[in-house]
This record gives structure tokens, sequence and C-alpha cells, in this order.
């Protein structure tokens, strides 16, 4: 099975959504979730294009104008085969978790992200393949009604700031950030 990489913005009681949609906008998580779920690493050939594996929700919460996600081969999983994808570019849909993976083809694409939601991030914690969880965790309080799976401390270990740059490819404001009333950190997770 391919490694795989969550990305998720969460508060501390792990709030992730409401509504169906995002409980926030925090421009530059925008901005780094863009360049890394698109980011070939330097010692990937470069003609590779990521894979971004969400729920139907998550897809359905993405505003049309903004899908699929572009430059990155989108994988949208439901458990009806009849799914409509409005006949979107560069998206598949898959009926379960494990045949998302199985449509990854290391010859077309680099790295594989699991970007939601909840539905998504339960099933793709559990496997040992999730090699690295990338969070930002926001650390105001907000209503939510959909929630990250605990992040087992006995499974995965939080990175220092330095792994986080080279694992991203690029500098990252360390410590806290903030967006208007918001305070947030960019954190990274690695698979012990
Ligand atoms: N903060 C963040 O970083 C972040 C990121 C992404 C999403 N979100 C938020 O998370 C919320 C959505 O999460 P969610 O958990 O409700 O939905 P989701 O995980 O995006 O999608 C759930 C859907 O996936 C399909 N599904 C679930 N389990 C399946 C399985 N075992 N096999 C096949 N298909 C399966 C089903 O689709 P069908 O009903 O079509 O069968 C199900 O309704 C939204 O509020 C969104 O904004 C937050």
């Amino acid at each position: 099975m391919t490694p795989y990489t969550l990305i998720v913005a969460a508060t501390k009681e792990s709030g992730i959504g409401i509504k169906g949609g995002l409980p926030w906008r925090i421009p530059k998580d925008m901005v780094f979730f863009k360049h890394v779920t698109t980011l070939i690493p330097k010692t990937s050939p470069q003609h590779l294009q990521n894979v971004v594996i969400m729920g139907r929700v998550t897809w359905e919460s993405i505003p049309p104008k903004f899908r699929p996600l572009t430059d990155r081969f989108n994988i949208v999983i439901s458990r009806n085969p009849l799914y409509d994808l409005q006949d979107a570019p560069n998206t598949v849909l898959a009926d379960s978790f494990e045949k998302a993976l199985s449509l990854v083809d290391p010859k077309l694409h680099g790295r594989v992200f699991v970007v939601g939601g909840a539905h998504m991030y339960q099933l793709a914690i559990k496997e040992r393949h999730c090699s690295h969880i990338l969070l930002t965790r926001i650390n105001s309080d907000i209503e939510c009604d959909t929630f990250f799976p605990n992040i087992d401390e006995k499974d995965f270990r939080l990175a220092n700031h330095q792994e986080l740059e080279e694992y991203v490819e690029q500098v990252v404001p360390s410590g806290k950030q903030s967006h208007k009333d918001i305070d947030y950190e960019f954190l990274l997770y690695i698979r012990k």
C-alpha cells in the first residue's frame, strides 16, 4: 500500500467542521494547504502529480468553481457508484478507501494526501501506511460538529519545526500565528 499523509486543521477539542463546511477561514492556512498538497519533492520526478483523497461530503463542501483541486489528482469516496462528479476533470470516484489507494499509480503520482473529512480521517489514521499528519492546530474555541480522531502518541510523535520545514520544503512560520481573533500553529506528526 502507498504511504500517505493526513492534512487537517483542527481545534484543541479536535473540531474540524460545522454544518458540512469549515468553521473558519484562515487564508494563510489555505495557501499552506495548496502549497503542500501540490508540491512534488525535489527528489521526485517533477512530472508527477500528487493525489488528494476526500469523502463525498468534503468534495461537496468545496465551491464548484474551486473543484477539482487544481494540479492534483482528485479521488472522491462515496458508497454510491452512480455519484455524479459532473465531468470534473482529473477526478475519479472510488467506493472505498482501499479502492482509492489502489488507484494511485507511482508512475504518475507523487505524494498522497487524505484531505478529509472526519469519516475519511477515521479510516485513514488507523492504517500503518498513514506516515504523516500535517496538523494546523487552531488554538481558539470555535464551535464544531465534526471531529478529527485522536492522534495516539503510541503511534505518532510530534516532529520539531525543522522536520516540518524539511517535509514541506519551505519556510513555515513557527509558533503561534494569528488571523483576526483566531490563533493557530503549523505542526507535523510522524509515525514512530
Ligand atoms: N478542518 C479541516 O481540515 C477539514 C478538512 C476536510 C473536511 N472538513 C470538514 O469535515 C466535514 C465533512 O466530514 P464528514 O465526515 O461529514 O464527511 P466526509 O468524510 O467528507 O464524507 C463522508 C462520505 O464519504 C463516504 N464514505 C464514508 N465512509 C465510507 C466508506 N467506508 N466507504 C465508502 N464511502 C464512504 C460517504 O459518501 P456517500 O454518502 O456518498 O456514500 C459519506 O457520506 C465538513 O464540515 C468539512 O468542512 C474539515
